[in-house]
Protein backbone atom coordinates (compact mmCIF):
# COMPACT_ATOMS: atom_id res chain seq x y z
CA UNK A 1 0.00 0.00 0.00
CA UNK A 2 2.69 2.48 0.67
CA UNK A 3 4.06 1.64 -2.54
CA UNK A 4 0.87 2.31 -4.45
CA UNK A 5 0.88 5.55 -2.29
CA UNK A 6 4.49 6.22 -3.44
CA UNK A 7 4.03 5.98 -7.05
CA UNK A 8 0.79 7.99 -7.21
CA UNK A 9 2.63 10.89 -5.22
CA UNK A 10 5.61 10.37 -8.09
CA UNK A 11 3.23 10.65 -10.65
CA UNK A 12 1.86 13.36 -9.57
CA UNK A 13 4.84 14.87 -8.76
CA UNK A 14 6.18 14.46 -12.51
CA UNK A 15 3.39 15.98 -14.03
CA UNK A 16 3.48 18.84 -10.84
CA UNK A 17 7.13 19.61 -12.30
CA UNK A 18 6.35 19.85 -15.67
CA UNK A 19 3.57 22.13 -15.02
CA UNK A 20 6.46 24.10 -12.68
CA UNK A 21 9.30 23.90 -15.01
CA UNK A 22 6.78 25.68 -17.73
CA UNK A 23 5.48 28.30 -14.52
CA UNK A 24 9.69 28.86 -14.28
CA UNK A 25 10.24 29.30 -17.81
CA UNK A 26 7.65 32.26 -17.89
CA UNK A 27 9.15 33.63 -14.62
CA UNK A 28 12.25 33.64 -17.13
CA UNK A 29 10.88 35.09 -20.10
CA UNK A 30 8.75 37.50 -17.94
CA UNK A 31 11.78 39.16 -16.66
CA UNK A 32 13.45 39.04 -19.55
CA UNK A 33 10.48 41.13 -21.68
CA UNK A 34 9.93 43.56 -18.80
CA UNK A 35 14.01 44.29 -18.45
CA UNK A 36 14.04 44.72 -22.58
CA UNK A 37 16.63 42.06 -22.97
CA UNK A 38 18.15 41.39 -26.55
CA UNK A 39 17.85 38.36 -27.75
CA UNK A 40 20.46 36.79 -25.87
CA UNK A 41 19.19 37.97 -22.47
CA UNK A 42 15.94 36.26 -23.32
CA UNK A 43 17.94 33.09 -23.86
CA UNK A 44 19.94 33.40 -20.91
CA UNK A 45 17.18 34.38 -18.51
CA UNK A 46 14.96 31.52 -19.65
CA UNK A 47 17.67 29.30 -18.88
CA UNK A 48 19.01 30.96 -15.62
CA UNK A 49 14.98 30.37 -14.52
CA UNK A 50 14.76 26.44 -15.66
CA UNK A 51 18.11 26.06 -13.60
CA UNK A 52 16.87 27.99 -10.91
CA UNK A 53 13.65 25.93 -10.85
CA UNK A 54 14.72 22.73 -11.47
CA UNK A 55 17.35 22.93 -8.56
CA UNK A 56 14.01 24.06 -6.35
CA UNK A 57 12.29 21.13 -7.62
CA UNK A 58 14.60 18.89 -6.34
CA UNK A 59 15.01 19.87 -3.32
CA UNK A 60 11.35 20.34 -2.51
CA UNK A 61 10.81 16.94 -4.01
CA UNK A 62 13.28 15.06 -1.91
CA UNK A 63 12.17 16.66 0.93
CA UNK A 64 8.54 15.66 0.11
CA UNK A 65 9.28 12.06 -0.69
CA UNK A 66 11.58 11.98 2.58
CA UNK A 67 8.49 12.85 4.94
CA UNK A 68 6.12 10.66 2.98
CA UNK A 69 8.27 8.03 3.70
CA UNK A 70 8.83 9.38 7.41
CA UNK A 71 4.82 9.91 8.64
CA UNK A 72 3.71 6.59 7.70
CA UNK A 73 0.61 5.01 5.33
CA UNK A 74 -2.49 7.04 6.99
CA UNK A 75 -1.13 10.36 6.90
CA UNK A 76 1.34 10.33 3.87
CA UNK A 77 -1.80 11.67 1.37
CA UNK A 78 -2.22 14.81 3.88
CA UNK A 79 1.55 14.98 4.10
CA UNK A 80 1.62 14.48 0.02
CA UNK A 81 -1.36 17.64 -0.45
CA UNK A 82 0.27 20.09 1.93
CA UNK A 83 3.54 19.38 0.44
CA UNK A 84 2.61 19.88 -3.42
CA UNK A 85 1.70 23.77 -3.12
CA UNK A 86 5.35 24.03 -1.21
CA UNK A 87 7.06 22.46 -4.06
CA UNK A 88 5.34 24.67 -6.47
CA UNK A 89 6.38 27.61 -4.34
CA UNK A 90 10.13 26.30 -3.97
CA UNK A 91 10.20 25.58 -8.24
CA UNK A 92 9.38 29.58 -8.37
CA UNK A 93 11.24 30.74 -5.91
CA UNK A 94 14.28 28.93 -7.41
CA UNK A 95 13.62 29.99 -10.23
CA UNK A 96 13.29 33.48 -9.48
CA UNK A 97 16.40 33.34 -7.38
CA UNK A 98 18.64 32.19 -10.19
CA UNK A 99 17.66 35.28 -12.10
CA UNK A 100 19.22 37.25 -8.82
CA UNK A 101 22.28 35.26 -8.62
CA UNK A 102 24.36 38.08 -8.56
CA UNK A 103 22.48 40.00 -5.43
CA UNK A 104 21.69 42.91 -6.71
CA UNK A 105 18.42 44.85 -5.78
CA UNK A 106 16.21 46.20 -8.85
CA UNK A 107 16.85 49.70 -7.40
CA UNK A 108 20.81 48.80 -7.61
CA UNK A 109 20.27 47.12 -10.71
CA UNK A 110 18.72 49.66 -12.34
CA UNK A 111 21.53 51.94 -11.16
CA UNK A 112 23.99 49.85 -12.80
CA UNK A 113 21.90 49.48 -15.82
CA UNK A 114 21.82 53.53 -16.50
CA UNK A 115 25.62 53.90 -15.86
CA UNK A 116 26.49 51.49 -18.00
CA UNK A 117 23.86 52.65 -20.50
CA UNK A 118 25.45 55.62 -20.14
CA UNK A 119 28.33 54.45 -20.59
CA UNK A 120 27.70 53.36 -24.02
CA UNK A 121 27.04 56.57 -25.11
CA UNK A 122 30.04 58.11 -23.80
CA UNK A 123 32.24 55.10 -25.51
CA UNK A 124 30.49 55.53 -28.74
CA UNK A 125 30.60 59.55 -28.97
CA UNK A 126 34.44 58.82 -28.45
CA UNK A 127 34.85 56.35 -31.40
CA UNK A 128 33.01 59.18 -33.55
CA UNK A 129 35.68 61.79 -32.23
CA UNK A 130 38.10 60.01 -33.01
CA UNK A 131 36.92 59.12 -36.45
CA UNK A 132 36.52 62.45 -37.10
CA UNK A 133 40.48 63.43 -35.62
CA UNK A 134 41.89 60.58 -37.81
CA UNK A 135 40.27 61.94 -41.03
CA UNK A 136 41.76 65.31 -40.28
CA UNK A 137 45.10 64.59 -39.91
CA UNK A 138 46.73 63.77 -43.08
CA UNK A 139 45.41 67.86 -43.84
CA UNK A 140 47.30 69.17 -39.99
CA UNK A 141 50.41 67.47 -41.68
CA UNK A 142 50.55 65.07 -39.00
CA UNK A 143 52.75 62.03 -39.76
CA UNK A 144 51.28 58.76 -41.13
CA UNK A 145 52.54 56.83 -37.68
CA UNK A 146 50.24 59.24 -36.04
CA UNK A 147 47.14 58.37 -38.33
CA UNK A 148 48.23 54.65 -37.82
CA UNK A 149 48.47 54.50 -34.03
CA UNK A 150 44.93 56.73 -34.09
CA UNK A 151 43.00 54.23 -36.16
CA UNK A 152 43.83 51.38 -33.47
CA UNK A 153 41.86 53.92 -31.14
CA UNK A 154 38.73 53.91 -33.50
CA UNK A 155 38.58 50.46 -33.31
CA UNK A 156 39.05 50.13 -29.46
CA UNK A 157 36.53 52.89 -28.99
CA UNK A 158 34.25 50.76 -31.19
CA UNK A 159 34.72 48.02 -28.97
CA UNK A 160 34.37 49.84 -25.63
CA UNK A 161 30.93 50.77 -26.78
CA UNK A 162 30.19 46.90 -27.47
CA UNK A 163 31.54 45.34 -23.90
CA UNK A 164 29.39 48.36 -22.24
CA UNK A 165 26.29 47.45 -24.16
CA UNK A 166 26.66 43.92 -23.42
CA UNK A 167 26.43 45.12 -19.39
CA UNK A 168 23.81 47.12 -19.93
CA UNK A 169 21.88 44.27 -21.53
CA UNK A 170 22.86 42.02 -18.83
CA UNK A 171 21.66 44.20 -16.63
CA UNK A 172 18.28 45.32 -18.22
CA UNK A 173 18.76 46.99 -21.47
CA UNK A 174 20.46 50.16 -23.09
CA UNK A 175 17.42 51.73 -24.86
CA UNK A 176 18.34 55.01 -23.38
CA UNK A 177 21.48 55.05 -24.19
CA UNK A 178 21.21 57.54 -27.78
CA UNK A 179 22.88 60.08 -28.60
CA UNK A 180 21.75 63.42 -30.17
CA UNK A 181 22.51 63.45 -34.58
CA UNK A 182 24.30 67.16 -33.57
CA UNK A 183 26.70 64.53 -31.43
CA UNK A 184 27.38 62.09 -34.54
CA UNK A 185 29.19 65.04 -36.39
CA UNK A 186 32.10 67.18 -34.82
CA UNK A 187 33.76 68.77 -38.18
CA UNK A 188 33.62 72.29 -38.64
CA UNK A 189 34.88 73.40 -42.07
CA UNK A 190 35.39 76.65 -40.89
CA UNK A 191 38.14 75.69 -38.62
CA UNK A 192 41.77 74.90 -40.29
CA UNK A 193 42.34 71.45 -39.72
CA UNK A 194 45.54 72.10 -36.96
CA UNK A 195 42.88 73.47 -34.67
CA UNK A 196 40.78 71.23 -34.89
CA UNK A 197 43.42 68.71 -34.22
CA UNK A 198 44.38 71.01 -31.24
CA UNK A 199 41.03 71.40 -29.92
CA UNK A 200 39.78 68.09 -29.71
CA UNK A 201 43.22 66.76 -28.27
CA UNK A 202 42.94 69.13 -25.39
CA UNK A 203 39.60 68.27 -24.67
CA UNK A 204 38.96 64.53 -25.50
CA UNK A 205 42.34 63.39 -25.23
CA UNK A 206 44.44 65.74 -22.04
CA UNK A 207 40.81 65.79 -20.35
CA UNK A 208 39.13 63.42 -21.62
CA UNK A 209 40.62 60.61 -21.71
CA UNK A 210 43.70 61.08 -18.65
CA UNK A 211 40.81 61.18 -16.51
CA UNK A 212 39.33 57.70 -17.52
CA UNK A 213 42.29 56.09 -16.46
CA UNK A 214 42.12 57.36 -12.83
CA UNK A 215 39.03 56.97 -12.48
CA UNK A 216 38.63 53.29 -14.27
CA UNK A 217 41.65 52.79 -11.36
CA UNK A 218 39.23 53.64 -8.72
CA UNK A 219 36.48 51.52 -10.57
CA UNK A 220 38.66 48.28 -11.24
CA UNK A 221 39.57 48.51 -7.32
CA UNK A 222 36.18 47.84 -6.40
CA UNK A 223 34.84 45.23 -9.03
CA UNK A 224 34.50 42.41 -7.54
CA UNK A 225 32.48 40.67 -9.83
CA UNK A 226 34.27 38.67 -12.22
CA UNK A 227 32.70 39.52 -16.11
CA UNK A 228 32.81 43.77 -14.76
CA UNK A 229 36.34 43.37 -13.45
CA UNK A 230 37.16 41.93 -17.02
CA UNK A 231 35.11 44.89 -18.91
CA UNK A 232 36.59 47.20 -16.21
CA UNK A 233 40.51 45.93 -16.98
CA UNK A 234 40.14 46.01 -20.91
CA UNK A 235 38.93 49.80 -20.84
CA UNK A 236 41.74 50.60 -17.92
CA UNK A 237 44.80 49.25 -20.68
CA UNK A 238 43.18 50.92 -23.46
CA UNK A 239 42.47 54.53 -22.08
CA UNK A 240 46.02 54.25 -20.13
CA UNK A 241 47.41 53.82 -23.94
CA UNK A 242 44.81 56.49 -25.50
CA UNK A 243 45.66 58.91 -22.48
CA UNK A 244 49.78 57.96 -23.03
CA UNK A 245 48.90 58.70 -27.42
CA UNK A 246 46.95 61.75 -26.67
CA UNK A 247 49.81 63.21 -24.54
CA UNK A 248 52.03 62.62 -27.36
CA UNK A 249 49.75 64.48 -30.01
CA UNK A 250 49.40 67.35 -27.92
CA UNK A 251 53.61 67.32 -27.32
CA UNK A 252 53.23 67.67 -31.40
CA UNK A 253 50.47 69.89 -31.88
CA UNK A 254 50.65 72.64 -29.16
CA UNK A 255 53.86 73.83 -29.36
CA UNK A 256 52.92 74.90 -32.88
CA UNK A 257 50.35 76.99 -32.14
CA UNK A 258 50.22 80.95 -31.77
CA UNK A 259 50.11 82.39 -28.69
CA UNK A 260 46.32 84.00 -30.03
CA UNK A 261 45.94 80.29 -30.92
CA UNK A 262 47.19 79.21 -27.38
CA UNK A 263 44.35 81.67 -25.89
CA UNK A 264 41.78 80.41 -28.25
CA UNK A 265 42.27 77.10 -27.03
CA UNK A 266 42.43 78.37 -23.27
CA UNK A 267 39.03 79.68 -23.74
CA UNK A 268 37.83 76.19 -25.49
CA UNK A 269 39.21 73.98 -22.45
CA UNK A 270 36.62 76.09 -20.23
CA UNK A 271 33.76 74.34 -21.35
CA UNK A 272 35.28 71.28 -21.95
CA UNK A 273 36.45 71.52 -17.81
CA UNK A 274 32.93 72.42 -17.30
CA UNK A 275 31.45 69.51 -18.88
CA UNK A 276 33.87 67.16 -17.36
CA UNK A 277 33.24 68.21 -13.99
CA UNK A 278 29.79 68.04 -14.18
CA UNK A 279 29.61 64.56 -14.93
CA UNK A 280 32.86 63.38 -13.10
CA UNK A 281 33.18 65.67 -10.74
CA UNK A 282 29.35 67.34 -9.53
CA UNK A 283 31.37 69.97 -8.22
CA UNK A 284 31.69 68.47 -4.60
CA UNK A 285 35.36 70.48 -4.71
CA UNK A 286 34.70 74.23 -3.96
CA UNK A 287 37.27 76.09 -6.01
CA UNK A 288 41.00 76.37 -3.39
CA UNK A 289 39.87 73.48 -1.64
CA UNK A 290 41.36 70.16 -0.84
CA UNK A 291 40.59 66.63 -3.01
CA UNK A 292 36.78 65.55 -1.34
CA UNK A 293 37.21 63.26 1.49
CA UNK A 294 37.58 59.66 1.03
CA UNK A 295 34.25 58.10 2.46
CA UNK A 296 34.72 56.04 5.06
CA UNK A 297 31.54 53.67 4.56
CA UNK A 298 31.99 53.94 0.07
CA UNK A 299 33.42 50.33 0.80
CA UNK A 300 29.98 48.85 1.02
CA UNK A 301 28.34 50.78 -1.72
CA UNK A 302 25.95 49.02 -3.55
CA UNK A 303 27.14 48.70 -7.11
CA UNK A 304 30.75 49.08 -6.54
CA UNK A 305 31.34 45.38 -7.54
CA UNK A 306 29.62 46.22 -10.52
CA UNK A 307 31.14 49.07 -11.63
CA UNK A 308 29.63 52.15 -10.39
CA UNK A 309 31.18 53.53 -6.80
CA UNK A 310 30.52 55.80 -4.73
CA UNK A 311 29.90 59.51 -6.29
CA UNK A 312 32.17 61.05 -3.56
CA UNK A 313 35.05 58.35 -4.06
CA UNK A 314 34.44 59.04 -7.79
CA UNK A 315 34.54 62.81 -7.56
CA UNK A 316 37.90 62.29 -5.36
CA UNK A 317 39.42 60.18 -8.18
CA UNK A 318 38.45 63.18 -10.58
CA UNK A 319 39.94 65.66 -8.77
CA UNK A 320 43.18 64.12 -7.83
CA UNK A 321 43.50 63.32 -11.82
CA UNK A 322 42.71 66.88 -12.86
CA UNK A 323 45.48 68.54 -10.00
CA UNK A 324 47.85 65.70 -10.45
CA UNK A 325 47.73 65.42 -14.43
CA UNK A 326 45.90 67.31 -16.52
CA UNK A 327 46.28 70.56 -15.20
CA UNK A 328 49.77 70.76 -15.28
CA UNK A 329 50.47 69.22 -17.96
CA UNK A 330 48.49 71.19 -20.15
CA UNK A 331 50.21 74.22 -18.64
CA UNK A 332 53.74 72.55 -19.36
CA UNK A 333 52.97 72.48 -23.14
CA UNK A 334 52.12 76.25 -23.17
CA UNK A 335 47.99 76.07 -22.61
CA UNK A 336 46.58 78.30 -20.16
CA UNK A 337 45.03 75.61 -18.15
CA UNK A 338 44.77 77.01 -14.89
CA UNK A 339 42.95 79.80 -16.23
CA UNK A 340 40.55 77.96 -18.39
CA UNK A 341 39.62 76.09 -14.80
CA UNK A 342 38.81 79.52 -13.43
CA UNK A 343 36.99 80.04 -16.69
CA UNK A 344 35.18 77.11 -16.02
CA UNK A 345 32.00 78.76 -14.29
CA UNK A 346 31.38 81.27 -16.85
CA UNK A 347 31.73 78.41 -19.95
CA UNK A 348 28.12 76.47 -19.36
FE1 LIG B 1 36.91 54.12 -24.38
FE1 LIG C 1 39.59 56.05 -25.00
Amino acid sequence: MMTVVLLAAMEKGLLLMLVLLCAAMAVGLHEAWSLKRGPLGWIVSALLALVGGAAGSFVSSTVLEASIMAVGERTAPLVQSLGLPLMGAMVLLGSWGALRIDGLDDATRERLRAAWSARVAAEYRSMVVFSELLARMPEAGLPLEVSCAASRLVADEARHTEHCARLAEALGGRADATIDDGDLRLDDASLPARLFVARWTASMFCVGEAASVGLLQALAREATDPCVGAVVGVLLRDESLHDRFGWALARTVFPALSDDEREWLGVDLAFAFAHYERMHGRALRPDGAALPDDPADADSYAGASHGVIDPARYARAWYGRLDAVILPGLAALGVPAYEAWALRHEAR
